[in-house]
């Protein structure tokens, strides 16, 4: 495939959006409030979810995508300022528009809603009617907003993407093996990331990461990189600069720093045992521990030059005994669970 295909297509999986009508997540504790909605906006036209308080309302957000919030402010478990709140600290969820319905639109209250950054606020009781224009005109914003959006931020993407295409295929050149194992690499963190409920993302990030997991292999001489038989001290010291290098290659670029943070972490250990930095636990991200899991299991079942890549069983057995020391325990529980 063609450099700028590739990068391309690589976008275009990155990017999938949920077809319209519009998903719109009404969040109420009064089942009456939540049935009106749902009854209401179902006949403009719109797919309802409903939660009955801002935790449930989370659990919706991690599962699925929605355009739109419409929050009651007063509910047990978590309120609608709170909610709000924590909506604002995901970047993925911050920017969905937000209606608040209330019977407070005391002063006091409405100063707060501009501070959550709140698009409208409903008094109640209201109208169906009412409540359907104000959804309807929120939605064209916000739509106009985020195209515009979208086509920048894929111009960008494709560009960077296609620039470190480039990069990773002058590796894929000098080593065959490169190439299939960071695709498979790329899948199964993939999976896991899916699987732990990560948001769309998350799930980008984890396949971007898992694709260039390896790029800093540019750095290392052929005469190291594809030696068939055992490294030296020397030599396995080398190969360890790798992490380090495709850091240092990724971290220029503004929308890939997460992805270079990634990628350096990738070869940690859980119990601090991993190299470069000797990281432990939680100090290694999140999806970096995602990868170590995805690269080892690729790298057990692969075949190489000198030796007939291992069974799923078995691998699996090999894996399962790193649990707490070489992998992430919550980690491994979903990569088994997945797989
Ligand atoms: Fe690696």
């Amino acid at each position: 495939m063609a450099k700028n295909a590739a990068a391309k297509s690589f976008a275009a999986q990155a990017t999938v959006q949920e077809p319209h009508p519009p998903h719109i997540l009404v969040v109420d504790d009064s089942r009456a409030i939540r049935t009106f909605m749902e009854e209401n906006l179902g006949k403009a036209g719109y797919t309802v979810h409903c939660a009955e308080n801002g935790r449930e309302a989370l659990k919706v957000l991690a599962k699925r995508h929605v355009d739109m919030v419409i929050s009651d402010i007063d509910m047990p478990v978590l309120n609608g300022k709170a909610f709000r709140a924590k909506m604002l600290e995901e970047p993925e969820y911050a920017t969905l528009p937000f209606l608040v319905m209330s019977t407070q639109d005391t002063e006091e209250n409405v100063k707060i809603m501009r501070e959550l950054r709140v698009s409208a606020f409903l008094s109640k009781p209201f109208k169906a009617d009412q409540m359907i224009i104000l959804v309807e005109r929120i939605l064209d914003y916000t739509n106009l907003l985020i195209s515009a959006q979208q086509e920048m931020a894929n111009q960008e993407k494709v560009m960077l993407l296609s620039s470190i295409m480039s990069l990773a295929q002058a590796l894929d050149a000098r080593d065959a093996y490169t190439r299939s194992h960071s695709d498979s690499v790329a899948e199964t963190a993939t999976r896991i990331a899916r699987h732990m409920a990560c948001g769309a993302t998350m799930v980008e990030t984890a396949h971007i990461a898992g694709r260039l997991h390896d790029i800093g292999k540019v750095g290392i001489p052929d005469s190291v990189l594809q030696k068939p038989g055992k490294l030296t001290e020397d030599e396995f010291n080398i190969i360890k600069t790798h992490p380090g290098i495709g850091a240092r290659i990724l971290e220029p670029i503004p929308s890939l720093f997460e992805v270079a943070t990634i990628i350096h972490a990738h070869h940690e250990k859980y119990d601090g045992s991993g190299y470069p930095r000797g990281l432990t636990g939680e100090q290694i991200p999140f999806l970096a521990r995602v990868l170590a899991l995805a690269d080892a299991y690729d790298a057990l079942t692969s075949d190489r030059p000198y030796r007939q890549g291992m069974g799923k069983q078995q691998a699996l057995a090999i894996i399962k005994k790193g649990r707490g020391s070489h992998f992430c325990p919550t980690c491994l529980d979903a990569f088994l669970e997945s797989i």
